[in-house]
């Protein structure tokens, strides 16, 4: 409600690389038509029952059993959020996206589905990575992923080391303070001069917050939709920070 009420209106905003962000990515309705096979998949996930071995590398750090469909429902990101992300990289005509937390795979089916997109996406739990590779042979994406299994900081230094920039970096797994702060400081060089840096669940803790907050300062142009935060280096561009509201 507070977001709501003290973001900046579309009619008032002066920076043009925000305006066409927001006008032709962001602020649309959600339209699952051409999103279907993807969201078919979401759906099937939703009503399996087995349980796999969730081992949890982000915030919390135990293991424990899990239904895949409590995952397909709590852990994905939403057709709206998903679909932003998707009309940002075909519109931007992106090609190298990384993604840090593939869970069963329905936000990477999201960023590969653009014909000049690849993606390396990371999991750290080996049944929950399994689980994804069935998503995307389903979604017929296997051409456009490279779905490693590992942590983040086993796998991010042969990641960069392979491919030396990415367009469009979302950051989906563990939520905490430190390492958020720490991936972006390490992907940052990695981002392309007009890439993205996305940062997920930025209000999700005090310590996402805060993280949001510090991260946000280092950057030219921050755009914090609630949800989701935007980050770009832009050059030539006076330091902005925007809060903007989606619906
Ligand atoms: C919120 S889920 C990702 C959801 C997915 N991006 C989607 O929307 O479809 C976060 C995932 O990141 C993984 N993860 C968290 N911390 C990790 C780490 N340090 N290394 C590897 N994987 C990690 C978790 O196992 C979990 O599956």
């Amino acid at each position: 409600m507070q977001h709501y009420l003290t973001a900046t209106r579309i009619d008032v905003l002066h920076s043009p690389f925000v305006f066409e962000l927001f006008q032709q990515c962001i602020a649309k309705e959600v339209n699952l038509l051409p999103y279907q096979n993807i969201e078919n998949i979401r759906e099937q996930l939703r009503s399996v029952q087995t349980e796999i071995t969730f081992e949890d590398f982000g915030a919390s750090q135990n293991s424990r059993k899990v239904k895949v469909k409590d995952l397909a429902n709590q852990h994905l990101k939403p057709p709206r959020i998903a679909q932003i992300l998707n009309r940002i990289i075909l519109y931007k005509n992106y090609s190298n996206v990384l993604e840090l937390g593939t869970s069963l795979g329905i936000s990477a089916c999201y960023l590969a589905n653009a014909p000049q997109a690849f993606l390396t996406t990371i999991e750290g739990s080996k049944a929950v990575w399994q689980q994804a590779q069935q998503t995307f042979e389903q979604a017929k994406l296997t051409h456009k992923v490279i779905s490693l299994q590992g942590t983040f900081d086993q796998l991010l230094p042969e990641v960069l080391a392979k491919k030396p920039m990415f367009d469009f970096i979302f950051i989906d797994g563990n939520h905490s303070y430190e390492a958020t702060m720490r991936y972006v400081e390490i992907l940052n060089p990695f981002l392309s001069e007009n890439g993205l840096l996305i940062l997920d669940d930025i209000y999700w803790s005090p310590g996402m917050t805060k993280a949001w907050k510090e991260t946000s300062e280092k950057f030219t142009v921050s755009i914090d939709l609630f949800f989701i935060g935007i980050l770009s280096k832009r050059q030539g561009q006076v330091k902005e920070d925007f809060k903007l509201r989606v619906w």
